[in-house]
């Protein structure tokens, strides 16, 4: 998080300095307030639009340093296209464009809140405002040598310009909640894994609690209590201990089964001893995304004190090959009684989320439970990292989920389910095996066997988000290598379909 990004909402009123940023349409045409503002500087912007091949094109900019007429160091024009075309999700990305525009040396910008058809409502303001603190975001901390002319300005200050402040700020208020929870979520995700192990999650995740999130930690003493063998198999090569996290947040009717969000949390998968290949492991150290996203949406709920009841419980373990690590052809007994043939140690999500899931079914019989995993590399295979791969045993829950997906610009792609891919799991040994026969169908197999560990009764999801959680597609509010994805689009969720 920018925690120098001070922002603030004020009257339009033309910047005395800094960076002023202004909106204008495929005509070039400005708001009233913004003409008013510009005053003979729009005469300029004529003049540089038709130097720079400036249309006014969504997603286009035009930069004027020391504009004439006007005080401000610097005049932003960002181009918001044909303004009738314009849906909820686009104001975000207009956004994330104009902080894009704001030169990391300078310390002051004012942004006005309005197109050519007139003011921002208030919600479209406060999307405004969330696409720019996302923006903002850097993954920075471990940068110690910047030169000095690389070097942010210690504070920030942005002041987004409205016609009524008091409606913006409540509109912003459970949208900043929810870029929170986004910004820990790419904190967790971008954390190497010397740093971020499961007992160093476990503690992260416990600071939740100061936002009124119950939180518990389970270390392996109580996940072997509960014989969780499944999981606990996949930790036991590594010198790090594994933990489940259980956040509760209690904002809904008392009594009312909470919704449950489930997240696979590998601080990193070597693989074990079905080691990987050297190139690209690093990236492995993200393979909690899914844990994170479900930390970053409980903090979200909590935070913006959602009227719902809401559980997220997260595996965290590391993947390690050692000398007491588990081997291909071990045979676990996971929590469900369920026994299962180790064929591949490195399909290891499955094995964490296969306990994790009958557990959060047994103990809080939710009213659905969602799972979310960077599960397979078929999934990348299948959808790029434009979409997360949806598996879904309700198609009321996979409308909302699609439909959340397009409001948020977080989209998921339906997946198939069948007996077909079940029976590849069958085990010559065991009840079931942790890999399909073939590598066909490799993101399928790997959701067929998460579902045997799910109650019928209870509707279910489960996302594999192995091209979205980390190193996905970089857009005009995201350019962090850990994205945060799905903690705006599970909170959208719940939002629209079970505070009412
Ligand atoms: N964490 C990986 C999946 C992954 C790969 C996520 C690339 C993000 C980017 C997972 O644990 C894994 O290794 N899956 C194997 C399963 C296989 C052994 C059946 C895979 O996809 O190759
Ligand atoms: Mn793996
Ligand atoms: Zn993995």
């Amino acid at each position: 998080m920018p925690d120098a990004l001070k922002l603030g909402f004020g009257p339009f009123a033309a910047p005395a300095k800094g960076v002023f940023i202004v909106f204008c349409d495929d005509a070039l045409k400005f708001g009233p307030a913004t003409a008013k503002a510009l005053g003979r500087a729009a005469a300029l912007v004529t003049r540089a639009a038709k130097a720079e091949r400036f249309t006014g094109k969504n997603g286009s900019a035009l930069e004027i340093p020391v504009p004439e007429g006007l005080k401000a160091d610097r005049l932003v024009v960002v181009g918001a296209g044909k303004t009738a075309k314009l849906v909820d999700h686009d104001f975000a990305k207009l956004g994330g464009l104009a902080m894009g525009k704001w030169p990391g040396s300078a310390s002051e910008a004012t942004v006005f809140a309005e197109l050519p058809n007139g003011v921002m409502s208030a919600a479209h303001a406060a999307d405004l405002a969330q696409g720019m603190r996302l923006r903002a975001y850097a993954f920075d901390r471990y940068k110690t040598k910047r030169k000095e002319d690389e070097k942010p300005p210690a504070r920030r200050n942005l002041t987004i310009a409205v016609s009524d402040a008091a409606a913006v700020r409540k509109a912003d208020s459970p949208r900043a909640a929810v870029t929170g929870g986004v910004v820990l979520a790419r904190d967790l995700v971008n954390e190497p894994a010397n740093v971020l192990y499961p007992a160093e999650f476990a503690r992260r995740a416990s600071a939740l609690k100061k936002e009124g999130v119950a939180v518990e930690v389970l270390d392996v003493k109580a996940l072997t209590k509960l014989g969780m063998r499944a999981l606990l198999g996949v930790g036991q090569g590594s010198a790090h201990e594994s933990r489940v996290v259980v956040m509760r947040w209690s904002g809904g009717k008392k009594g009312d089964a909470p919704l449950a969000f489930i997240g696979k949390g590998v601080c990193f998968d070597t693989g074990g001893i079905s080691i990987k290949p050297a190139g690209g492991m690093e990236d492995m150290k993200g393979d909690m995304a899914g844990a994170a996203c479900v930390t970053g949406l409980m903090q979200a709920l909590a935070s913006r004190k959602a009227r719902v009841n809401a559980v997220g419980v997260v595996g965290v373990v590391e993947n390690m090959p050692d000398g007491n690590a588990q081997r291909p052809g071990d045979i676990v007994k996971s929590m469900s009684g369920q026994t299962i043939e180790i064929i591949n140690t490195d399909a290891e999500g499955r094995l964490v989320l296969a306990d994790v899931t009958w557990y959060t079914a047994q103990r809080f019989k939710p009213k659905f439970i969602i799972d979310l995993a960077t599960l397979t590399g078929a999934i990348i295979v299948a959808l790029g990292h434009e979409h997360a791969g949806m598996f879904c045993t309700n198609d009321e829950l996979a409308n909302r989920l699609t439909k959340a997906g397009l409001a948020t610009g977080e989209t998921v792609w339906r997946m198939p389910l069948g007996p077909e891919y079940d029976k590849q799991i069958d085990s010559k040994f065991a009840d079931m095996k942790n890999t399909g026969g073939s590598r066909w169908g490799g993101a399928i197999t790997a959701a067929q066997f998460i579902k045997r560990f799910v109650d019928e009764k209870i509707p279910w999801a489960h996302l594999d988000i192995a091209g979205t959680g980390f190193d996905s597609r970089q857009n005009d509010i995201n350019k962090s290598w850990g994205s945060g994805w799905g903690v705006r689009l599970l909170d959208r969720l719940v939002a629209d379909n079970y505070e009412k």
